[in-house]
């Protein structure tokens, strides 16, 4: 049984993701974190405040820790769970880059993490092909458009930086990233790609936030048999 301990499990993404631990026969949730509904019970296990982090994961000994919260919270779970030796899967986006280099300078080599800002499949592939379409196409002009609901706080997406990421290392130029809050939009992402006399446009819209569950679930299944490091989606799909 590979034991889960979740924070941010009053979240969207949290609570979806603790629902999906306690569906797989292979998994079972010991701790869920938050800043707001403690005491709320999730299956047999109740919402602890963050600040008793580091008792509750001394008393639960989850293998690993899943993060869907904020990044400056996330940067301080990580270090608690690296502190106690527990391997992390880290979806949290909105990271300043110095906020991720203290992250990866407390995991490394102490942990096993998985870090994505999406763990959808399809948004793995959907890089590998920017990445592909951008060698092949060369000089043409690349517009990143990202759509999310009202409710998401950084812009733009993480998702959508690391799209730019991939097109400006391949094309060696910066690319524009508009970016939409809307409604309840799950997360859109649009790479146009466009040159004399024809375009490009490689899209990726995501319909609910099961898949990126689904590709969490993978990555704690992954996590189990990894060495320790720093991973990404990439490495848990074999892409
Ligand atoms: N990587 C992916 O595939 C992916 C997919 C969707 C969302 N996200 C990201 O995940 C994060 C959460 O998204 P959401 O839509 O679930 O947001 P949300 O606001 O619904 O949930 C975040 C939860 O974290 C809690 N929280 C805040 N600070 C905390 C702390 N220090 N410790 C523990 N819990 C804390 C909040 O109270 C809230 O319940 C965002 O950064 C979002 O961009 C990533």
């Amino acid at each position: 049984m590979i034991k889960v301990a979740i924070c941010g499990a009053a979240g969207r993404m949290g609570s979806l993701i603790a629902q999906n631990v306690l569906s797989e026969d292979d998994m079972t949730l010991v701790a869920a974190f938050d800043v707001k509904d403690v005491g709320k019970s999730i299956g047999d296990v109740r919402i602890s405040d963050v600040k008793q982090i580091h008792d509750v994961l001394a008393e639960t000994k989850p293998d690993v820790l899943v993060d869907f919260t904020v990044a400056s919270g996330a940067v301080e779970n990580a270090k608690a769970a690296a502190e106690r030796g527990v391997n992390i899967v880290i979806g949290t986006t909105g990271f300043t880059p110095e906020q991720y280099e203290e992250m990866r300078s407390v995991i490394d080599k102490k942990v096993t993490a998985v870090i994505s800002p999406n763990f959808a499949v399809g948004v793995n592939v959907f890089w590998k092909l920017i990445g592909d379409a951008a060698k092949y196409l060369g000089d043409v002009d690349v517009e990143i458009v990202e759509a999310h609901h009202k409710h998401k706080k950084d812009a733009p997406s993480g998702t959508a930086k690391r799209a730019a990421e991939i097109v400006r290392t391949s094309l060696g130029k910066e690319v524009s990233v508009h970016s939409i809050r809307s409604g309840d939009i799950v997360g859109d992402h649009l790479v146009l790609f466009a040159g004399d006399g024809e375009r490009m446009e490689i899209k990726h819209q995501a319909h609910s936030r099961q898949a990126f569950a689904s590709g969490v679930i993978k990555a704690i299944r992954w996590i189990a048999s990894a060495e320790k490091g720093i991973f990404s989606m990439n490495d848990v799909l074999g892409l």
